[in-house]
């Protein structure tokens, strides 16, 4: 028997991020339709200074506007050698309208002269899902190191010098299926989607 299909909005302008998760969530009962899909808004600021504030301030920008179930995704890599930055920070480090490439500049060079043992960092990212009479988050991490010279070609932002203690090689050398099976953002739409199968 055929599943009705019901509309989710991601709130996110960053087309990385959007890919992925309508990869992850794929084969549920839900499209992800995004913000291209409506008539432009403000939207909020990024500001705050922790990931759920940003993530949720995101998904409520979106239902408001929209009158559809939101999920907002805020996400950062935090490197211990850096005392957490660039965390919340991650997609300006290196300026306002920094590249990733810029980013991933500055963080090579930052960390310059580090051990391995010193390179130990995350992606953390926080899912957030608003709508009617639902507010709830998740937070997904995995854990890596930093390592001294981008390898392999997939992925966007940081994938290429993360190093993923449990694929054994960068994001960016990993196919997306692997990636997403053990990625922050893959972890923090794990709990995200029950909610989700539960609303169908
Ligand atoms: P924001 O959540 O829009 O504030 O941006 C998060 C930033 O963190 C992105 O622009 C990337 O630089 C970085 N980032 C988040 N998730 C990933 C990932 O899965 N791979 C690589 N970089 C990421």
């Amino acid at each position: 028997m055929k599943r009705s299909t019901r509309q989710i909005l991601a709130a996110t302008n960053n087309t990385d991020k959007l890919r992925e998760i309508r990869q992850i969530l794929n084969g549920s009962d839900w499209e992800v339709v995004s913000l291209n899909d409506f008539p432009p808004y403000p939207e909020p600021p990024e500001n705050a200074e922790t990931l759920v504030e940003n993530a949720l301030e995101k998904a409520r920008e979106g239902y408001q506007h929209t009158g559809i179930i939101t999920l907002a995704d805020d996400s950062g890599l935090e490197v211990d050698y850096l005392n957490g930055r660039p965390g919340v920070h991650s997609a300006r480090y290196a300026g306002e309208n920094a590249s990733y490439d810029d980013n991933v500049d500055l963080l090579l060079r930052e960390i310059d002269g580090a051990q391995e043992n010193e390179r130990t960092a995350r992606f953390r990212c926080v899912m957030a899902l608003v709508g009617a009479g639902i507010e709830q988050w998740w937070e997904g991490v995995s854990e890596g190191i930093i390592i001294e010279t981008r390898k392999g070609s997939s992925g966007f932002g940081y994938d290429p010098v993360f190093w993923s203690h449990e694929l054994g090689k960068t994001f960016a050398e990993a196919s997306s299926e692997d990636k997403n099976r053990v990625s922050h953002r893959g972890q923090a739409l794990i709990g995200l989607s029950n909610v989700l199968n539960e609303l169908t």
